[in-house]
């Protein structure tokens, strides 16, 4: 495959910010008159302090110039072939530990560009080619289970919740169908929500997710579980604390409420056991392994507990251990994952391309974590599963879909399942689906 031109763009991301789309053309041949891959990135906004570095996008714009050549170049002197070698030049180009030079968003939208453009070239779906790439042997692939976020809070929304996420996830295996209970959901808690705060007081968060006038964050919990209860709908609750963002003075301030890292872990614990929560993302600050590690340990037990006393956990649920997801902790970072899995600060890792900024050290990650070991709720030897997450500030691409199917991700967060951006990704691993 010989590249023939390489082009960056400014395009706006759904919050109406500016952010990347990178195209990367081949020289067809006369072969195939479409060969191009395009790719464009998301941005944070409850960002961890780990993240790839985001340069500006009229400034990347300015590097993508003085770089431009140099690609062109090393691609003409057959020097990359693959995606690892695409994606190290890229990084030695950057030459900086978090891609502060060119910057990660600049990084990340060529080396995604050039996932798409290869698929093509080998004839191939961007799952398929992402699944090569992994390089697990006879890995199985099934679809990730959507995660709904259906009521935003935290950095997302303008309301008094501290969780950021509070979020539906179907327990059938099919998409299609776990889509169709999500939608309908969905539409029942916007009736529900219209009717007990009035129609002038809900609005949209960041991520589609519904915003009101909750009293605090168990009122929304209830509401989710009363809704679950009521139409007796196949949906266990999940959430993401996003902790930092309401991390001060080495104390965690909740409905006016100041918790220590101790106390605030006993609260999860009762939330997990009264709402029957399935999956908890980033419950301490970024920097708190420890506390982590103390609840991921904790909420096992009480799995044991309630299994062997049979109370509040049905039959389905009793080897299901609770997801402590790391997002803001390892923000898909070899080294900071390494930290987690020793001191098993978890048993998830989320997954956003655009921490890390390139797809070759995305897959590096993902590795590392199926590699690794945790704990299940019944005490035995299990490996970390991987969660892929869009942004809070999405563009069109649905990369991340096919990412998911491709890594066989236990599950996918593209926020609610409303507006184009969110849905978009849905939608492709419906298409996904249909092509399996
Ligand atoms: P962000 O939030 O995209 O604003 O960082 C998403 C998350 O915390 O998972
Ligand atoms: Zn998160």
């Amino acid at each position: 495959m010989k590249i023939s031109d390489i082009n960056l763009k400014i395009i706006l991301d759904s919050r109406g910010k500016e952010t990347l789309e990178a195209e990367l053309r081949a020289d067809s041949r006369g072969l195939n008159a479409d060969l191009r891959g395009i790719a464009s990135v998301p941005a944070g906004k409850s960002t961890g302090a780990h993240e790839a570095f985001v340069l500006e996008p009229k400034l990347a714009l300015e590097k993508f110039k003085e770089i431009k050549p140099q690609i062109l170049v090393a691609f003409a002197s057959g020097r990359i072939e693959s995606q690892k070698e695409f994606d190290n030049f890229l990084i030695s180009l950057d030459g900086t530990e978090n891609k502060s030079s060119l910057g990660g968003n600049l990084i990340l939208s060529l080396s995604l560009a050039f996932a798409r453009l290869k698929t093509k070239s080998e004839g191939k779906e961007l799952f398929q080619y992402i699944n090569k790439e992994l390089g697990i042997n006879n890995q199985k692939l099934g679809t990730p289970k959507p995660i709904f976020n259906v009521i935003n809070g935290g950095a997302h929304a303008q309301n008094k919740l501290e969780f950021q996420e509070f979020q539906v996830i179907p327990t059938v295996d099919d998409f299609g169908i776990a889509l169709s209970i999500g939608k309908e959901f969905y539409r029942k808690l916007q009736e529900f929500l219209e009717n007990k705060f009035g129609k002038e007081n809900i609005f949209l968060g960041d991520e589609a997710g519904f915003s009101a006038p909750f009293r605090n964050n168990e009122e929304a919990l209830e509401i989710l579980a009363d809704l679950i209860e009521k139409y007796k709908y196949p949906l266990r609750i999940g959430l993401d604390v996003a902790a930092t963002q309401f991390f001060k003075d080495s104390f965690y301030i909740v409905d006016g409420k100041k918790y220590s890292a101790e106390e605030l872990k006993d609260y999860y614990l009762k939330l997990i056991d009264a709402y029957n929560i399935i999956s908890i993302e980033d419950p301490f600050q970024e920097e708190d392994f420890d506390s982590f590690a103390s609840l991921t340990a904790d909420s096992y037990g009480l799995r044991r507990i309630n299994t062997d006393k049979n109370i509040s956990i049905n039959q389905s649920n009793q080897h299901q251990s609770v997801l402590v997801i790391t997002d803001d902790l390892t923000t898909t970072n070899p080294e900071r994952l390494e930290t987690a899995i020793d001191k098993k600060s978890g048993n998830a890792i989320l997954i956003k391309p655009n921490q890390i900024g390139t797809l070759t050290e995305t897959l590096n990650v993902v590795k590392l974590a199926y590699e690794s070991p945790t704990q299940n709720c019944v005490g035995d030897e299990n490996n970390w599963q991987a969660v892929v997450s869009h942004r809070s500030g999405e563009t069109m691409d649905d990369f991340i879909a096919d990412l998911a199917v491709g890594i066989n991700a236990w599950g996918i967060k593209a926020g609610a399942p409303a507006k184009p951006e969110r849905l978009a990704k849905y939608n492709r691993i419906l298409e996904i689906c249909g092509k399996n």
